[in-house]
């Protein structure tokens, strides 16, 4: 206290060191540890970039399946749980039921959940990257009233995630290796972007000294809000107003530039970019070739590719320098695959997972980890009297 600086939304202030993940806003550059973003969406899988985030280095090829194998013996979740879900609404948000679950999570752990223990806290680390993809298929079933179905351990991550979500019960389920190498490159898109909202609130529950379960839901609430991860699902929703309501594209941007009713243009802008998003490159350059190759032609891909156009070439959008941002394409793309666009937001909750964890275990690590106690400059009433108090 005393010497307080006043920062609204942290724009210029670092909280904590960390080795994890580099931007560089300016040029639009993103590395985990080191490597590329573009090196690795090309090339890596999931659990590959999960544990080079956790551990700072590749895995060997038997580090990475043995890891592989621990996260397939932890896929179930306890029957218990799976009775949480029948008693929430149908209607019920997907990222609610994903953050709720997972807060639940902590009650069967609780005797294995000391932050300070090496061991519970990889052990952990398994558990909520097994359980959580399980968690949010149940989440999407449960909102279309279909069965849950088991994990399928002899299938790999993204194959047993797309199987829970899009299986049905006692039908064979047939991969399509199209729509799972194109689910693990936006995995891997999303799996860390250093001091975010939602990494931040991770990290800011943790520093209490909270268990990983619960720093991790509250991380999950977080990334629900449209400025942070639910932009994916607000911008398809942006997209599909446009085409219904038959507003002209050009008209829907005077809109945002006089700020009408508070409209923005969702999926533009972003804290740290002022460039193209590197994510978001990635993510359209696919978007064309994903789409055909799942046989799918939809028209709010275009109107995406007509809105981006118009924006960049227009002052409102080059003085301020907004570009889109990783959840301008993603949408369309889930939509693609056939995901609900309420799910949208769970998938980047699945993508940012293993980054959630990584931040959380770097920061129980750090010998200069304090509890996060933000300052206040105070703007209040004055020292005065309880009414009859003299
Ligand atoms: N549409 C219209 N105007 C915008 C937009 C937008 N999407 N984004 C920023 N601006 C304007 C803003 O109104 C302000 O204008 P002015 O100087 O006239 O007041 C100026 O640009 C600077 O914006 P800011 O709000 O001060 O920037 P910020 O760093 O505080 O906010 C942001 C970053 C991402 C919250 C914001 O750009 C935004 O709301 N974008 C839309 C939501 C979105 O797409 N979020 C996803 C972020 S990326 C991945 C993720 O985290 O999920």
């Amino acid at each position: 206290t005393g010497h307080t600086t006043l920062d609204y939304g942290f724009v210029n202030t670092s909280a904590t060191k960390s080795a994890i993940t580099f931007i560089d806003g300016d040029k639009g550059i993103l590395r985990y540890r080191g490597y590329p973003i573009e090196q690795l969406a090309k090339n890596s899988t999931y659990l590959e970039v999960a544990w080079l985030l956790l551990y700072g280095e590749l895995p060997s090829a038997s580090e990475l399946e043995e890891f592989d194998n621990r996260i397939r013996r932890h896929t179930l979740l306890h029957e218990d749980l799976k009775r949480f879900f029948s008693s929430l609404p149908h209607t019920a948000h997907p990222m609610s039921v994903l953050s709720s679950a997972t807060a639940a999570l902590s009650t069967y752990y609780e005797h294995q959940s000391d932050p300070g223990n090496p061991e519970h806290v990889e052990l952990n680390t398994i558990r909520l990257l097994a359980k959580l993809p399980v968690i949010a298929a149940y989440a999407h079933k449960k909102s279309i009233g279909q069965a849950f179905l088991y994990p399928d351990n002899g299938l790999g991550f993204v194959d047993n995630f797309l199987k829970l979500n899009f299986g049905v019960l006692s039908e064979p389920y047939e991969i399509n290796p199209v729509m799972s190498r194109a689910l693990e490159r936006l995995l891997i898109l999303h799996e860390d972007h250093e001091q975010n909202a939602s990494t931040s609130t991770v990290r800011l529950v943790g520093s209490t000294g909270a268990n990983q379960f619960s720093s991790i839901s509250a991380g999950i609430n977080a990334l629900y809000g449209p400025l942070h991860g639910g932009a994916n699902e607000a911008v398809l929703n942006m997209l599909a107003q446009i085409r219904d309501s038959g507003e002209s594209v050009q008209r829907f941007v005077e809109r945002v530039k006089n700020k009408e009713d508070g409209v923005k243009l969702m999926g533009f802008g972003h804290r740290v970019y002022k460039n193209y998003d590197p994510r978001a490159k990635l993510v359209k350059e696919s978007a064309d070739e994903i789409l055909s190759e799942l046989g799918v032609h939809d028209p709010l891909l275009e109107l995406a590719k007509e809105l981006e156009e118009l924006a960049l070439n227009d002052d409102y959008f080059k003085e301020r320098r907004l570009y889109p941002n990783v959840d301008f394409y993603t949408g369309v793309i889930y939509k693609a695959m056939g995901f609900p666009t309420r799910m949208f937001t769970v998938l980047f909750a699945i993508g940012r997972l293993p980054g959630w964890l990584a931040h959380w275990t770097e920061m129980q690590r750090d010998s200069q980890t304090k509890i996060g106690r933000p300052q206040q400059l105070y703007t209040g009433a004055s020292e005065r009297n309880y009414p009859g108090v003299v």
